[in-house]
């Protein structure tokens, strides 16, 4: 009896050669925002050679007829920038390549600047660049000093881990792999096994401060455990695990097999059983020595995706601590529901927990609208 939801996105890929349509290296002066941006320097601009996956992720960038002004130039992470401290990060990602990410994933990488002052924010983009048309991303910046936007430089942040063979063999770039959903896949293992933390998906609001200690994965429906948000010491094995996994398992065209499916193997392998519901019954559960925890579906996943409706229903927020005590963050399940609006003044759970966790992305979602 096991029902499953899949949204396949339709991503239309245009593989072209050597088209004019190169990213050129920009230089616009950037007034004071390499301060607000949390680097020591400004970013490279001379060196922004287009690499192979771009042809592949970042074919429907929205880059083009945007004011040259407003695109704010990233560091990429690994090769110009690293986190300094190792353990105390949270890892959010756009790896569809989007310079202009939507008023949700702000809501959410907000979310986590502002409930865990204590950790540091990272919002990867694999466009390398960000617009800044309506002011949010600078404003943000600027407010969080424990938020940075950075790049991604793959090819150094692959290179010798288990999923280098995945990578460079260009299997997952074939369009029917949905390509950015298997990047970030993989990216969520690699940074945390570089740096460790947090990953959380860009549909995650964090409602509350993340206190749990890491080695922790959660529960979600049907007793799978959940991808969208786990968080691991920096070298834990089980994210090696993971990735060997990963790079093993992956077939083209199978929807979902290195995402919830992947955690949930090698969750169970370091539990030695293939019980999930037996495990789900005794959590929070710890496994292999201790080494991983996984928490009840209250703590990460409390509304599952068949009930989304809930987060956006008019009056669903107004017990809104009592419903969610026990819950650290909301997945918002953006697949189902990114044309769901969310209503001002409707009392919701997703405007309570907006209103609360992201202010400023709020205001200014709602400036001129009384949705979004
Ligand atoms: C997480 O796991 C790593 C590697 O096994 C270990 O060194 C670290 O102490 C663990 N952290 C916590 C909070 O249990
Ligand atoms: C779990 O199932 C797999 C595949 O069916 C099997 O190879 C493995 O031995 C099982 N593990 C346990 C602990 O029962
Ligand atoms: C389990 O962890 C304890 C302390 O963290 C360690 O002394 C012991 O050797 C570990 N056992 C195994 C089987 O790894
Ligand atoms: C949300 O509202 C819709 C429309 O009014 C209704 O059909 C649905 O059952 C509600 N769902 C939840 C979980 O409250």
């Amino acid at each position: 009896m096991v029902s499953v939801c899949v949204v396949v996105v339709v991503v239309v890929m245009c593989v072209s050669g050597d088209s004019g349509d190169r990213n050129t290296p920009i230089s616009v002066p950037l007034r004071g925002l390499t301060k607000d941006l949390g680097h020591s320097e400004a970013p490279r601009t001379g060196d922004q050679e287009r690499e192979w996956w771009a042809d592949y992720l970042c074919h429907q960038t929205n880059f083009q007829g945007q004011e040259q002004k407003h695109i704010i130039p990233l560091q990429q992470l690994f090769r110009d920038v690293t986190p300094e401290r190792r353990d105390r990060n949270v890892f959010l990602m756009d790896t569809a390549c989007n310079t202009h990410p939507r008023y949700r994933a702000w809501c959410s990488v907000e979310s986590w600047a502002n409930q865990n002052p204590d950790l540091d924010v990272w919002f990867l983009m694999t466009s390398q660049k960000v617009s800044d048309t309506d002011g949010l991303p600078s404003l943000l910046m600027h407010k969080y000093p424990n938020l940075r936007l950075v790049g991604t430089h793959l090819a150094g942040i692959f290179k010798g881990t288990p999923v280098e063979p995945l990578y460079l063999s260009r299997k997952w770039t074939v369009s029917e792999t949905w390509p950015p959903e298997v990047l970030s896949n993989m990216l969520r293992a690699l940074v945390l096994w570089h740096y460790g933390g947090i990953y959380s998906d860009t549909d995650i609001l964090s409602i509350r401060p993340f206190t749990l200690p890491l080695n922790a994965t959660g529960f979600d429906v049907e007793a799978v455990v959940g991808s969208a948000l786990y968080a691991f010491s920096a070298h834990h094995p089980l994210l090696w695990t993971l990735m060997e996994d990963i790079n093993k398992e992956f077939i083209p065209g199978v929807w979902g097999i290195i995402g919830p499916a992947a955690v949930t193997r090698v969750v169970k392998k370091a539990c030695g059983t293939n019980d999930t519901y037996t495990l789900l019954h005794k959590a929070p559960v710890s496994c292999a020595n201790k080494s991983v925890t996984i928490y009840p579906d209250t703590h990460f996943f409390p509304v599952f995706w068949y009930g989304f409706e809930r987060y956006f229903n008019k009056s669903t927020g107004l017990n809104f601590d009592k419903d969610f005590k026990s819950s650290y963050v909301l997945h918002m399940w953006n697949k189902l529901s990114k044309w769901t609006p969310i209503k001002m003044g409707f009392f919701s759970i997703y405007e309570a927990a907006a209103r609360r966790s992201c202010p400023l992305t709020f205001s200014r979602a709602t400036l001129r609208s009384n949705f979004f």
